[in-house]
C-alpha cells in the first residue's frame, strides 16, 4: 500500500504550492490530458481519481469549473485518499496550475450524481484545478522543532533523507491548516503520527498528504519510501 512511482518534479512543486481559490481559467486540453494520465496512475489500491468539468464547486472557488474527485472504496485507509490526491496536486503544480483541496467547498449532491457512486464507495474531498498566477506561498506551519523535536541541522545529523522528508512533510496542506500530525525521527526511519486535534474529520486524509510529501522528500535524497502501519499512524523506511 502507498506504492506510487514518484516524479522528481514534485519536489519543487512542494515549495511552490499553496491553495488557489481565484483562477484565471480552466486547464486547457493538453493539460487535462496530462492530468487524466496522472489520474489513471494514482487510481488503484481502492482509490479512483477522476476529472470533471461543470457545476459542483461552491462560489468560494472562482474562475474554473474543473475539479478532481477522489473516490475511495469503503475500508480503504483514508490516508490513501490524501496520498493519491496530493500526487495530482503536485503534478498540477509542476505544470504551473493552481489547486485547492476542498472538504466543504463543493456540493456533494451534484458530485454524487455526476459520479454515480457504488454502494461501497465514498467521497470526502475534491480538488479544484485551473490556470492561475501562482501566488507567492506563505506556508504558515509549525516550527520544525515543535513538529519533530529537531531543527534542520539536527535532522541533517540524523540523515539527509530524513531531513528532506521532514522538511517536505512540514509543508503539506491540511484542512483549516490544522496540521494534525507529529513526526517521530529515528536513524532507521520517520513516523507520521496522529496529533491531538479538535477537528478530526479530515485528519487521516491530511496525514496521507503529509506522507506523500515525506516520500517525495526522501526520493529527492535518493531513497524510496516503504510504509508500514504502526500505532497511531504510519512509519516510513527508505
Ligand atoms: C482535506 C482538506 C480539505 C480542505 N477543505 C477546504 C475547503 O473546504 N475550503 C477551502 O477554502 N480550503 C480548504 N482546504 C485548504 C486549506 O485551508 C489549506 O490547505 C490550508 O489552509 C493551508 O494553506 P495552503 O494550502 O495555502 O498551504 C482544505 C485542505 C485540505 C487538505
Amino acid at each position: 500500500m502507498f506504492e506510487l512511482k514518484l516524479e522528481k518534479s514534485w519536489y519543487d512543486a512542494i515549495f511552490k504550492r499553496s491553495s488557489v481559490r481565484r483562477f484565471t481559467g480552466a486547464p486547457d486540453k493538453a493539460q487535462l490530458d496530462r492530468l487524466g494520465d496522472l489520474c489513471r496512475k494514482v487510481s488503484w489500491q481502492g482509490i479512483t481519481v477522476r476529472m470533471f468539468k461543470g457545476p459542483g464547486l461552491k462560489s468560494m472557488i472562482k474562475g474554473t469549473d474543473v475539479y478532481a474527485i477522489v473516490v475511495a472504496k469503503r475500508g480503504t485507509p483514508m490516508e490513501l485518499e490524501g496520498f493519491m490526491g496530493e500526487a495530482l496536486v503536485l503534478e498540477a503544480t509542476s505544470m504551473g496550475l493552481g489547486t485547492c483541496w476542498l472538504g466543504m467547498g463543493y456540493y456533494p449532491d451534484i458530485i454524487n450524481r455526476n459520479v454515480s457512486l457504488k454502494n461501497d464507495e465514498v467521497i470526502h474531498c475534491v480538488i479544484a484545478l485551473g490556470k492561475c498566477d501562482l501566488p507567492e506561498p506563505k506556508h504558515k506551519r509549525r516550527d520544525l522543532k515543535k513538529l519533530c523535536g529537531m531543527d534542520e541541522n539536527e535532522l541533517a545529523a540524523v540523515g539527509e533523507w530524513q531531513k528532506e522528508a521532514v522538511v517536505c512533510a512540514r509543508l503539506a496542506p491540511s484542512a483549516v491548516n490544522l496540521q494534525p500530525w507529529t513526526i517521530a525521527v529515528e536513524k532507521s526511519g520517520i513516523a507520521i503520527l496522529e496529533a491531538n486535534t479538535i477537528y478530526k474529520k479530515y485528519a487521516a486524509l491530511d496525514r496521507g498528504i503529509c506522507m506523500l510529501h515525506a516520500a517525495v522528500g526522501a526520493y529527492h535524497a535518493g531513497r524510496e519510501a516503504v510504509w508500514k502501519k504502526v500505532e497511531g499512524g504510519y512509519a516510513m523506511r527508505a
